[in-house]
């Protein structure tokens, strides 16, 4: 099992498919960061219950209530991403009782040949114990892996927490021409 502060490595099987990474965080606890699947929707309900106003403003850049981010329209999409379009990941644990639970989504979207844009998002109460770190090394090693040359994200310029995971993960961060309360964040993989 790997410690926040290990790589994320990404194997594939066969198939092709990228198996999952295995983290613990500060807290000990045990997670596991893999793709989403479709039989995850059921998760997403409880995640999204999970999030603050703030940090869905974080994210999105715009408020949206829980019942649009809960609907089935909305989440089969999310758990069914086209590869052609990038992927999404999730960091999932499994409780005492046996039950699955989601705390983190991840999403890489390509947005031209060899460019990806990649996104956060961690249940509020899992804030702060390496996870959001561990998630962006985790989309980094897929980033490699899908030949994305490019990354690049937009946070907003009073989000500190975002701001400390992509220059730890050798991000540089310039203003947005124009947007005084937007930072883009962009590295090239070699
Ligand atoms: C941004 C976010 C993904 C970070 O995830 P996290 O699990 O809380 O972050 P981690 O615990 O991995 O901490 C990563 C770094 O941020 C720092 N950090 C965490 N919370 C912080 C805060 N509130 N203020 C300042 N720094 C903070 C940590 O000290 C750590 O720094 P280090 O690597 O130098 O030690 C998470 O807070 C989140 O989902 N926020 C809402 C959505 C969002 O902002 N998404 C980003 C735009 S797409």
């Amino acid at each position: 099992m790997e410690r926040t502060n290990a790589r994320y490595a990404i194997t594939m099987d066969a198939s092709g498919t990228s198996r999952a990474g295995e983290v613990i965080l500060s807290d000990g606890t045990a997670v596991v960061i893999r793709p989403i699947r479709p039989e995850d929707e059921p998760l997403m309900a409880p995640f999204h219950a999970g999030l603050s106003m703030r940090s869905v403003y974080q994210r999105y850049f715009h408020l949206s209530s829980l019942e649009q981010r809960i609907a089935h329209s909305r989440l089969s999409l999310t758990c069914r991403v086209d590869p052609a379009t990038g992927l999404a990941i999730v960091a999932d644990r499994v409780t005492a009782d046996g039950a699955h639970e989601v705390l983190a989504l991840g999403r890489l979207t390509r947005t031209e040949p060899g460019a990806a844009e990649i996104a956060l998002l961690v249940m509020d109460r899992w804030q702060g114990r390496g996870l959001g770190r561990a998630m962006m090394r985790a989309l980094v090693a897929h980033a490699r892996a899908l030949g994305v040359h490019r990354l690049h994200g937009d946070m907003l310029a009073d989000n500190d927490a975002m701001r400390a995971v992509v220059r730890r993960a050798g991000f540089a961060v310039q203003p947005v021409p124009g947007d005084a309360a937007v930072l883009r964040a962009e590295r090239l993989l070699d």
